[in-house]
């Protein structure tokens, strides 16, 4: 019985830790340093830090400081020949509309937008981090399973 007990609070545990974890987000701010972006924890520091990124380039990015958060992937490109202008990978605060900013740029009239917001840790890379995500339903799944074989 106590062994059962102990297996199950430990499965639980390693659960709530899963779930209860911060958000991490792959950051960089220019095409070039995004071929190799680091990830990063999302708190006050990088979402603000995010900010100031998109400050560069867009003219209405809202002051707004909380505590929830997400992750973007903002490219712009020249549709003609696909080459990136801009390219903004970070955490985010996520009242921030990031996707529906308004460019203040010279000569930004022909650069065509990527956007791509998420909230699961580092998934705002290409390919994005489907497979990890997947791979942790399943071990979650399954650890659920076991946690409901110990009981029944
Ligand atoms: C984040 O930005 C806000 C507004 O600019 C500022 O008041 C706050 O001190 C900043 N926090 C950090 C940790 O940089
Ligand atoms: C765009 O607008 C922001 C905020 O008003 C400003 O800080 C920034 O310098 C502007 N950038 C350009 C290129 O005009
Ligand atoms: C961000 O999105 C663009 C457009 O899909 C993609 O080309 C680029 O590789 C992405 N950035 C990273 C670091 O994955």
């Amino acid at each position: 019985m106590w062994k059962k007990l102990i297996c199950a609070l430990v499965l639980a545990a390693f659960l709530g830790l899963q779930t209860v974890n911060g958000l991490y987000c792959y950051t960089c701010d220019s095409p070039s340093s995004c071929r190799s972006p680091t990830s990063q924890y999302c708190n006050v520091q990088t979402a603000n830090t995010t900010s100031g990124w998109l400050r560069r380039i867009h003219s209405n990015v809202p002051s707004i400081v909380e505590n929830s958060f997400k992750c973007l992937n903002l490219t712009y490109y020249y549709s003609q020949n696909n080459v990136k202008t801009q390219e903004i990978l970070g955490c985010y605060y996520s009242s921030i509309p990031v996707c529906y900013l308004s460019l203040n740029v010279t000569n930004s009239y022909d650069w065509a937008k990527y956007c791509n917001t998420c909230n699961y840790d580092n998934c705002n890379r290409n390919p994005a981090g489907t497979l990890s995500k997947s791979s942790f339903t399943i071990v979650s799944s399954a650890l659920l399973l076991i946690l409901a074989k110990i009981f029944v």
